[in-house]
């Protein structure tokens, strides 16, 4: 019936059902409140009109009816108060393993790289039931990806990452809106979402001019540029070797302990001297200019696949093995 005039935008990723459920709680129980109310009036209208009451009755407290009507509004508001939270905190946490998906945003479009190197101007290719993982940033102004059949929307801004994570569950092809005003031509940044079948996802990602992988951009990148000759994989560099340190604690100079994330890499590279290693001088130079947002974003994807041996496992929760034990 509605077929030309949906009331409902498609619901393609669990974020979209769950932000529809309780979207539709929240109209029912303001639906019935509202009723009530003007079912009210009404009764209380009849009931106590003028011509039965010409003298207006004293009416005492009622410590019964004041308490009822704290007590259930206060149940329904803690409702949906952790309702909404726990919402929130799922949205905000992008499960282990998702594959990830590097956005840079610019007036006015979206470039989209996958980590195996496709790369994408305001089009996505996903892959139906997975978790995926946006790293998004912007090389002039505000801009915020909106997926309408997903119900997610994450600023995206310059000089920062923000990530936006969505698990879609049904192929077909979705709108994708910037939806932060970012100048004359902001209206048609615009592009589309396709969620495929697996198998639909491999051969387009096999298919196309691959140009080698995100990480084996940023080694290359990170050999023109000369880090490997201070960050090498011995102790002997004269910066930190950076292998197996994405997504680890990091111990500064100052005493502080930071995280490895993206964050992290792309300050290191961009402003040097703000965290220092323990240990290390602030002697590297900036490449504030020197490098693009998306040689930034292969520099990070190679930082991250840099990892021990131990660490390719999925697991990561069993003890340390220490390194100078070798079987006999
Ligand atoms: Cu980009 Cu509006």
């Amino acid at each position: 019936m509605f077929g030309n005039f949906p009331l409902w935008p498609a619901r393609a990723a669990t974020s979209a059902n769950n932000l529809d459920a309780l979207f539709i709680f929240l109209l029912i129980v303001t639906g019935l409140v509202t009723v009530m109310i003007f079912i009210l009036i009404v009764v209380f209208a009849v009931k106590y009109h003028h011509s039965k009451n010409p003298e207006p009755t004293q009416i005492e407290g009622s410590v019964a009816l004041e308490v009822t009507w704290s007590v259930i509004p206060f149940g329904i508001f803690l409702v949906i108060f952790v309702w909404a939270a726990v919402l929130y905190f799922q949205e905000r946490t992008p499960p282990k393993g998702a594959m990830e998906i590097y956005v840079v945003a610019k007036q006015w479009m979206w470039k989209l790289q996958h980590v195996e190197g496709q790369r994408e101007i305001n089009e996505l290719h996903v892959p139906v039931n997975r978790d995926v993982k946006l790293i998004m940033t912007s090389q002039d102004v505000i801009h915020s990806f909106f997926i309408p059949a997903f119900r997610l929307k994450q600023d995206v801004l310059p000089g920062r990452y923000t990530t936006l994570w969505f698990h879609a569950i049904r192929p077909g092809t979705y709108h994708l809106f910037c939806a932060e005003y970012c100048g004359t031509a902001h209206s048609g940044m615009i592009g589309q979402i396709v969620v495929m079948e697996p198998a639909d996802y491999e051969a387009w990602l096999s298919g196309g001019g691959a140009e080698g992988s995100m990480a084996s951009t940023g080694q290359k990148l990170f050999q023109e540029l000369g880090c490997s000759s201070c960050h090498r994989s011995d102790t002997q560099g004269r910066g930190p070797n950076l292998v197996g340190v994405f997504g680890k604690p990091v111990l500064l100079e100052d005493g502080r302990t930071v995280t490895a994330d993206e964050d992290y890499v792309r300050e290191s590279i961009l402003t040097p001297g703000a965290k220092i290693v323990s240990g290390f001088k602030n002697i590297m130079p900036s490449f504030q200019g020197v490098v693009s947002e998306e040689q930034l974003l292969s520099l990070v994807a190679y930082v991250k696949s840099m990892q021990t041996p131990q660490q390719m496992e999925p697991v990561s929760n069993r003890p340390a093995v220490p390194r100078s034990v070798t079987k006999p």
